[in-house]
């Protein structure tokens, strides 16, 4: 029976193997004997892209001088214009619609960080699912995301667009948003193609300033900011997005040994990589190519097959160039071919040579309502919202306190809470939080709205009215933090605290002794340390998107108990960044009653709230963590089991976390590193058991070799609902 089994498994491996390798020798087929049809000037074309419809003539698209124009948003405008290309130019090729979807196309989900503190993939695979069908209803065809890069930097303004800080969970949300977006075949008409970006390591930006250099450790690039692209190109991913930053010497969108060493070599990629809007010419400005020409050559032989050409085919490097630099062998036409040949494989895998139009009828009927659409962008934000601080239980209020008095310029504003990068939202979507709390409370609540003072600025001529206002209510909501444009690209900021007057004025608010609420919209972990001191009630809630109002008050009235979970590190003060939780031990780890150890003389060593932190309406207790042995060897999985229990008197959510730390290892490793976790639902009083297994490749690390590998010794497991708090158990790995 058992051999009949193992030869019926093998009959199936094998029809579904060469099925796969018939489809890849069709896919090859096709593409090479197109390739061999075309002219220089086509094969060039292939590797355009131009920045909006407007820079797009006919005779262009005839010639076939352009793949893929960025930023279209109509699909008969997209239709019209594909029509040339594919009936107009001798070849047919189609083109290639993209637009940057970052989270959402019309209905707007929780910016990324947002969503990462969620920790829940699941539900960000279907925020993606939802997006790639209403860009692809409106003729996109690729969309520039996700955004894989790991930041330490909060500075950096473009924290806000990827997952935070850690490597483990920023590359489980990589692989759900490609999952998302792509879906479980290319060619659906609900799937767009992905492409993570910024490759690579944008996020380590020296200073936290945007386009800044970064000069990291190879193993620093292959543990840290790598991660996340080789989990987007294990889940199919078919491009990839090289970065503006110079990195270790060689800018990213030149970089021979990311871009083709371990990309294609290591990592067998065969999408195609496109560059950084204007990444190639700005080679000159990084001085590392004389001229364009010289900055084409550069690129495209390192491994960037498109150029994203601007507005103006006349700023394009490789339409200009890439002919003489051929013509005059300075790059061989094998280069150039085989980059063509990535781009018709993604154009032939996305389906457009079948489809290249976009079939109006089939949206009319096939997309979700939305009412479903709205339903998941409002589960979603409410799973973003992280409670920071709740003295002596504040929150959730009561919806029939007599009157609340709401104020903050963020409050009433229906552009901020959509965060930065939106591609085609309705403002009409957008509930603000003074709408969700009004939305919320019970007929008899007075909800008072006073704007009080400017998210930027120095006027303080509404202080009175919203000091008297104050007076006059059981409970105070501040809705204070960032304008959507403070982060995001070429928004970074050396102060990270809360910006203008809005802080004197929460002091004031405090001093008339009511209970304050301080609900924080922003792109970026904040320093905001007295904050923290003075008021009783935090609520981090990002840029939530559409729903934010209604996710606001289902959290601040308690129909929701807040599960979220910061995906980055709050630091006291600037002066402590670079601050995450996986840092090393040093030779001096901080003891403070050894004043010669790793410390500040000014400010506490600890952040404000760490990794992985958040609260809850309820408790969580974590006991009992053991694994099924003490000793393993090399190949073998770990099973853990513990127990959690929610100790508090209602329903709610818990993300166990998994951390592991190798005691001892050849090449120095990070105090603790997430290596796994669970979103699980406890009901009131409520014990449930959790298990995680172990897998090898957690204990693996690069050696100065950079072999991965797994040393024997001691490994602690910690587990806990944050990276501070938490209980251990020890394993040892033996030859
Ligand atoms: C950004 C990219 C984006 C591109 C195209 C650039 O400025 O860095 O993230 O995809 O523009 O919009």
């Amino acid at each position: 029976m058992k051999n009949r089994i193992i030869i019926y498994f093998t009959a199936i491996l094998l029809v579904f193997t060469s099925s796969l390798i018939a489809q890849e020798e069709k896919e090859n087929l096709f593409v090479d004997s197109l390739l061999n049809k075309m002219t220089l000037e086509e094969k060039i074309g292939q590797l355009v892209e131009l920045v909006t419809p407007k820079s797009v003539t006919k005779k262009m698209l005839s010639n076939g001088n352009v793949s893929s124009i960025l930023g279209i948003k109509d699909a008969d405008l997209a239709n019209e214009l594909q029509q040339i290309a594919v009936e107009e130019s001798r070849l047919g090729i189609p083109l290639l619609f993209t637009n940057d979807v970052i989270h959402g196309y019309n209905t707007t989900f929780p910016i990324p960080l947002a969503e990462a503190s969620s920790w829940n993939p699941e539900l960000i695979e279907e925020a993606c699912r939802i997006a790639a069908v209403e860009a692809a209803s409106n003729g996109t065809h690729l969309t520039f995301a996700p955004v894989v890069d790991i930041t330490r930097d909060p500075r950096w303004g473009r924290i806000a667009e990827g997952s935070g800080e850690d490597v483990y969970l920023g590359s489980i949300l990589a692989k759900a948003r490609v999952k998302g977006f792509q879906g479980n075949d290319l060619k659906d008409k609900s799937s767009i193609g992905a492409c993570a970006k910024h490759y690579v390591a944008y996020g380590a930006a020296e200073a936290g300033k945007d386009y800044n250099t970064v000069d990291i450790s190879e193993i620093t690039l292959r543990e840290i900011y790598l991660p996340p692209f080789k989990a987007a190109v294990g889940e199919g991913v078919v491009s990839i997005m090289s970065a503006f930053n110079d990195l270790n010497g060689i800018p990213a969108s030149a970089n021979y040994f990311t871009l083709t060493q371990i990309l294609r070599n290591e990592w067998g990629f065969d999408g195609f990589v496109i560059s950084d809007y204007n990444s190639i010419p700005e080679l000159v400005n990084h001085r590392f190519a004389q001229n364009k020409a010289e900055a084409a050559a550069k690129a495209l032989t390192a491994g960037v097959d498109m150029d994203i050409a601007g507005n103006d085919i006349k700023w394009s490097v490789y339409a200009p160039h890439l002919d003489s630099l051929i013509t005059n062998n300075i790059i061989s036409e094998d280069i150039l071919n085989e980059s063509v040949r990535r781009v018709l494989r993604i154009k032939y895998r996305l389906g457009l040579f079948e489809n290249p139009y976009v079939d109006i009828e089939y949206y009319k009927t096939n997309m979700p309502s939305f009412e479903e659409r709205q339903k998941t962008a409002l589960q979603l934000a409410k799973e973003s919202i992280v409670l920071l601080k709740n003295q002596d239980e504040l929150l959730p209020l009561k919806k029939d306190l007599k009157s609340i008095t709401v104020i903050g310029e963020l409050a009433d504003n229906i552009h901020h809470p959509l965060g930065p990068w939106n591609t085609a939202p309705i403002l009409e979507n957008v509930v603000t939080p003074l709408a969700g709390i009004k939305n919320y409370v019970s007929e008899n609540t007075e909800v008072i709205y006073i704007k009080g003072c400017s998210v930027e600025g120095i006027d303080k001529s509404e202080f009175g009215e919203a000091i008297d206002a104050a007076k006059n209510s059981d409970v105070v909501i501040m809705i204070i933090g960032e304008t959507r444009e403070m982060s995001g690209e070429a928004a970074s900021r050396s102060d990270i605290g809360i910006p203008g007057v809005q802080l004197d004025l929460v002091k004031e608010i405090t001093k008339t002794g009511k209970p304050v609420v301080a609900v924080l919209m922003n792109g970026r972990p904040l320093t905001i340390p007295w904050l923290d001191e003075s008021v009783p009630a935090i609520l981090e809630t990002w840029f939530l998107g559409d729903q934010t109002g209604n996710a606001v008050a289902e959290v601040l009235f308690g129909d929701y108990n807040p599960s979220g979970k910061l995906p980055a590190t709050f630091p006291r003060n600037v002066g402590q960044i670079p601050l995450y939780y996986s840092h090393k031990s040093t030779g001096r780890p901080f003891n403070e009653d050894d004043k010669y150890t790793a410390k500040y003389l000014d400010v506490d060593v600890t952040p404000l709230y760490s990794f992985g932190y958040g609260l809850s309406y309820t408790q969580f207790e974590y006991a009992d963590l053991r694994t099924s042995k003490e000793f393993y060897t090399k190949d073998e999985n770990i099973d853990v089991v513990l127990e959690v229990t929610n100790t508090g008197k209602r329903n709610g959510e818990e993300v166990v976390q998994l951390y592991i730390t190798d005691k001892f290892a050849s090449v120095t490793r990070p105090v603790k590193e997430l290596k796994d976790f669970q979103k699980v639902f406890f009901k009131a009083g409520e014990t449930k058991k959790i298990n995680f297994t172990i897998t090898p490749d957690k204990l693996s690390f690069y050696d100065v070799y950079m072999n991965k590998i797994i040393e024997p010794g001691e490994f602690v497991i910690s587990v806990g609902g944050n990276s501070h708090d938490y209980i251990t158990t020890l394993f040892q790995i033996i030859e």
